[in-house]
């Protein structure tokens, strides 16, 4: 998969951008600040409908802009597509492909598939479930692109749930409508859970040993006050089933702290090294080498469910790196479309097309 050209109009810092990026590695060169890491999140968004930085829509629109647009022409096997993309300051966007406007803008996804490699991924191995819980929830994304939608749904109900806990008069039946709508949404959340961590767990362990070059054991465990055990086999209705008996169980509970205890949103995904927890037990070069697996470990997954290779979009990694750790991302990055950025070309031990950032415009070096 590729992106052949992109334009950006009012998108952060690019005014008016037109850039055709190699189909190969495309190493981006700018000072801080010069918009490298805006350009990345343009495709990001293209891919995920949101920022990879976790910014709100209204801040990818320019500050001198009212609307951002943002259009692109995708290359996948011999189909090619035209994606097209406006996001109002005011709220509210709109996506067309092929010219067709399309009734959801979530019909998008799955238009262009990315994997990122980010420095605050360390975050993913390093800190707080939430962020483990996210990883695996943007990469069911890119691998099944409509569970956006159930993410949407449970989200919706989490909340809608939570605020009637917090209401003064809260009735059994009405709670029991919120439970049942959290559960079903939930189920799928989980079930879908399940299927991506089988689905990058087998990859994460050889591509660990590739980078490491060491045997050391690398899986998740997933611990869930409600049985939401990782097993792929479970189906979203026998999830929804355990979580309806498990928010019945923590009735009493939810009703004291007025808040939904039970639930994929308490769910505490854990990386495990040589069967530790790598969060308190793994060294800092070791959580480092995890996170990059990770990374790489999806890509695969998705590469082979869909038959493609994802663009790969590396921002600054490299000068996080030690040599050693560099060298071994280097050779364990798969073939594809690669957009990387760095402040300094010396940190990037790949060989391609150069560009450089400056002014809002993306040149030849
Ligand atoms: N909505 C916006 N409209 C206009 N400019 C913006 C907007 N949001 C951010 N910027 C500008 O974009 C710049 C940051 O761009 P970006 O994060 O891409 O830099 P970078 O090249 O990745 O830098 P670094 O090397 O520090 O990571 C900032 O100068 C900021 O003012
Ligand atoms: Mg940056």
């Amino acid at each position: 998969m590729q992106l052949d050209w992109l334009t950006l109009a009012g998108f952060r810092s690019y005014a008016q951008l037109e850039w055709q990026p190699d189909p190969g590695v495309n190493v981006i060169v700018g000072r801080n600040g010069a918009g490298k890491t805006n350009l990345l999140e343009a495709v990001g968004y293209l891919g995920s409908l949101r920022s990879f930085r976790g910014a709100p829509d209204h801040a990818l629109v320019g500050f001198d802009a009212e609307n951002a647009y943002l259009r692109g022409q995708i290359a996948s096997g011999a189909a090619q597509s035209l994606i097209e993309l406006e996001l109002r300051r005011r709220g509210g966007r709109q996506a067309r492909v092929n010219t067709q406007r399309l009734a959801r803008t979530a019909d998008l996804l799955g238009h262009v598939r990315f994997v990122t490699f980010l420095p605050e991924d360390l975050d993913i191995v390093k800190r707080g479930p939430s962020h483990r819980r996210d990883f695996l929830d943007a990469t069911a994304v890119q691998l099944w692109p409509a569970s956006h939608l159930d993410q949407a749904d449970f989200d919706r109900a989490l909340r809608q749930r939570n605020a009637f806990l917090k209401q003064y008069d809260r009735d059994e039946v009405t709670l029991g409508v919120w439970d049942e709508r959290l559960a079903q949404a939930g189920g799928k959340v989980m079930a879908r859970r399940a299927r991506t961590v089988d689905a990058i767990s087998d990859q994460v362990a050889s591509v660990h040993a590739d980078i490491a070059g060491s045997e050391a054991s690398v899986g998740f465990d997933y611990v869930s006050g409600w049985k939401g055990e990782l097993d792929p086999t479970v189906s979203p209705s026998e999830f929804a089933q355990r979580l309806t008996d498990a928010l019945g169980e923590a009735r009493k509970r939810d009703r004291e702290r007025r808040v939904t205890t039970v639930g994929p949103h308490r769910d505490e995904p854990m990386l495990m090294l040589d069967g530790h927890d790598s969060r308190y037990h793994a060294s800092q070069g070791e959580q480092r080498t995890l996170t990059l697996s990770l990374r790489v470990a999806s890509h695969r997954a998705i590469a082979d469910l869909i038959d493609r290779s994802p663009i790969l979009l590396l921002d600054d990694v490299y000068s996080e790196l030690d040599p050693e750790r560099a060298a071994a991302l280097t050779r364990s990055l798969p073939e594809a479309q690669t957009l990387v950025t760095t402040a300094d070309p010396r940190d990037v031990p790949l060989e391609g097309i150069s560009w450089s950032i400056e002014g809002g415009t993306v040149e030849h070096r």
